[in-house]
């Protein structure tokens, strides 16, 4: 069973197809891996997906429905959300601000009851900070609580996005080179963070990045993306062993 199903999705930006009929499923459950050399157009499937690009064809399924063209906060609301290549925090907010804020897309309460701090506001403002807590504490956030976000070191910085993206509840999380910039010890706790992650909120993960011995990893299932086609998709092994993969991309530095 697949949660996320890609049918000849594609992008055209005027004369450039930076995706080009792709096929492809992320099955329900797994850790599921995106790579490619640069300007691939993997982070344009990750923009498809989440609604922030419009497919110029094809559709894109999730759970079955249709969700290709659809407005970004709905497909958060339907349970894909992400973090960005190039990170996006609040700077100026604390660690805990910045989970905080993301939490608050949860609040069912409306404007009277928070103005007047009716009970239907405080039970959920309590819950709402209690799962800023929780998320806090699993990603190794919670001594760094009152730090503001741009003064983190920069592999902490990319597990507060996570915890963001995790903040919005998510059936489906997207990772888009979440190790980029990390040392091979930062990258190592970031593969058992997600590993970790994946089994406590019953997620499904695709996972864009460079770092081999990461996607090669924790991956079930790997997709091979070049010049905005699918080159190959398989088990890590089979990807290893490819021969149009190791003269694409693996024999060559991504
Ligand atoms: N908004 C855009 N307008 C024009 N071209 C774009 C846009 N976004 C991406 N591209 C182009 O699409 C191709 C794929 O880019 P991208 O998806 O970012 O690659 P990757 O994430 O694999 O490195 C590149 O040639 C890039 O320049
Ligand atoms: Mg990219």
């Amino acid at each position: 069973m697949e949660i996320l199903e890609l049918k000849g999705a594609t992008k055209c930006f005027g004369g450039l197809t930076a995706v080009g009929d792709v096929n492809f499923t992320v099955p329900k459950g797994t850790i599921t891996g995106l790579i490619g050399p640069n300007g691939a157009g993997k982070t344009t499937i990750f923009n498809l997906i989440t609604g922030v690009y419009k497919v110029t064809r094809g559709n894109i399924l999730f759970d079955g429905k249709d969700i290709a063209n659809k407005e970004p906060y709905l497909i958060a609301d339907v349970g894909i959300t992400r973090t960005f290549q190039n990170i996006r925090l609040f700077k100026k907010l604390s660690v805990y601000e910045n989970i905080l804020t993301a939490c608050h897309n949860n609040a069912k309460y409306n404007v009277l009851d928070a103005v007047l701090r009716l009970p239907q506001y405080k039970r959920e403002e309590k819950q709402l900070k209690e799962q800023a807590e929780n998320l806090m504490e699993i990603m190794g956030l919670k001594d760094r609580r009152d730090l503001v976000a741009n003064n983190l070191p920069y592999g902490l910085q990319r597990r507060l996005e996570i915890a963001r993206a995790l903040a919005l509840n998510p059936r489906l999380l997207l990772l888009d080179e979440p190790a980029a910039g990390m040392n091979p010890d930062e990258t190592d706790q970031l593969m058992h963070l997600i590993f970790e992650i994946r089994k406590k909120f019953n997620l499904s993960v695709l996972i864009i990045d460079h770092h081999m011995d990461l996607v090669m990893g924790i991956c079930e299932k790997i997709m091979v993306l070049n010049f905005g086609c699918k080159l190959a998709e398989g088990t890590p092994s089979e990807i290893q062993n490819n021969t149009k993969v190791i003269e694409a991309y693996l024999g060559v530095e991504g």
